[in-house]
């Protein structure tokens, strides 16, 4: 199959993506956090391209992004009215919530499971799409299973070239990692998944949130994506927690004859004197937009990624929790505990 790439200003071809959508095709398309793959929610042959083109396992469930409110009532029911709270203060945006699902939404969506997970994305362009196709997109991030989620055009068509039939280039995602999963379907409202929607920001406006306690390795399974490996780079990762330990872990992996290459925040570079190293900005939302990109620039180049965690304040936090699964982990930095 060949891959066409579009510019998301492109009018005619952005109609031509909305055919594609309603032939029952799955296109890429851009929102506020990464890429994503979206097909008709409501046609599950449709759907049933995206977890092929992904390979992605069939008992991970699929996000539903919807573009105005009307479109919610034939997908969940009995919705809390916790829902409307949020959607007055953070939709659109970049915040996901499980509700139970309406009998509309087809099994493959949600892999069987009676909650359905819904999102109303704030970028231009996915709004357009969803709008000119008619109909709800199920739409996971746009990667290979398994690997670093999408935040350009060039990402997705690195992965999924030949795979699928278009991408929509709307240039890169302002967040750069994936939203905030909320789960309203339970008593207590509960984060499955941080992001830039932080437990700060949802405790502001709701009686009462939770979130997994536990650390990442033993996260209980209530996302089913949880469970699998996620957001990995194609080399080794190495998180540190200081300068000092940077030098050391990327002078150890070179000395045993890998190509190393650190990922070294914008006020560190200087330390690191004569080695390999790609800048990323210290605040913690430009540390989350970039640190996709720099994964995968850094995993063509290198065997061993030393990289610098992020300031675990605001999105830091939700950018650690991705980290900490696709690394091999430092038990000098307190982070881990
Ligand atoms: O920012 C995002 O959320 C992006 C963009 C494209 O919207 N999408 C995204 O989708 O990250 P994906 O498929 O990569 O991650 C969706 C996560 C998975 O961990 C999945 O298990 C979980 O959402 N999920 C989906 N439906 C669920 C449900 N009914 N209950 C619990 N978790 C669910
Ligand atoms: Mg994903």
């Amino acid at each position: 199959m060949l891959t066409e790439i579009i510019n998301s200003n492109d009018k005619k071809a952005m109609l031509r993506a909305a055919e594609l959508i309603k032939d029952g095709q799955a296109v890429a398309f851009p929102t506020e956090t990464v890429y994503g793959l979206g097909a008709n929610a409501y046609d599950g042959a449709a759907v049933a391209k995206i977890f092929a083109a992904k390979g992605r396992p069939s008992d991970n469930p699929l996000i539903v992004h919807i573009e105005n409110m009307n479109m919610l009532d034939d997908i969940a029911v009995g919705i809390p009215d916790d829902f409307y709270v949020l959607y007055e203060k953070f939709m659109p945006g970049p915040l996901t919530v499980i509700l139970h699902k309406s009998k509309r939404i087809d099994d493959i969506v949600t892999a069987g499971l009676d909650t359905v997970a819904v999102r109303f994305p704030r970028h231009r362009t996915a709004a357009e799409l969803i709008k000119k196709s008619g109909c709800p997109l199920a739409a996971p991030s746009a990667n290979i299973s398994a690997h670093i989620s999408p935040t350009t055009a060039l990402h997705v068509y690195n992965d999924l070239n030949g795979r699928i039939p278009m991408i929509i280039d709307g240039g890169e995602c302002s967040v750069g990692i994936e939203s905030t999963i909320l789960d309203l379907s339970g008593d207590t409202p509960t984060i499955l998944r941080p992001g830039a929607v932080t437990l700060d920001m949802l405790r502001k406006v709701l009686k009462e949130v939770t979130e997994i306690k536990k650390t990442v390795h033993e996260m209980p399974v209530k996302a089913p994506g949880m469970k699998y490996r996620h957001y990995s780079p194609n080399a080794e990762l190495y998180l540190i927690e200081n300068a000092d330990r940077g030098m050391t872990v990327y002078d150890a992996a070179v000395s045993e004859g890998k190509k190393a290459v650190l990922i070294a925040k914008a006020s560190n570079v200087p330390l690191y004197g004569g080695r390999n190293i790609f800048s990323i900005p210290d605040d913690s939302k430009g540390y989350a937009k970039k640190i996709y990109s720099l994964l995968r620039l850094a995993e063509n180049d290198a065997d061993a990624i030393v990289c610098e965690e992020p300031e675990l304040s605001g999105s830091g936090c939700s950018v650690m929790n991705r980290l900490l699964k696709a690394s091999i982990r430092d038990d000098k930095s307190p982070c881990k505990k």
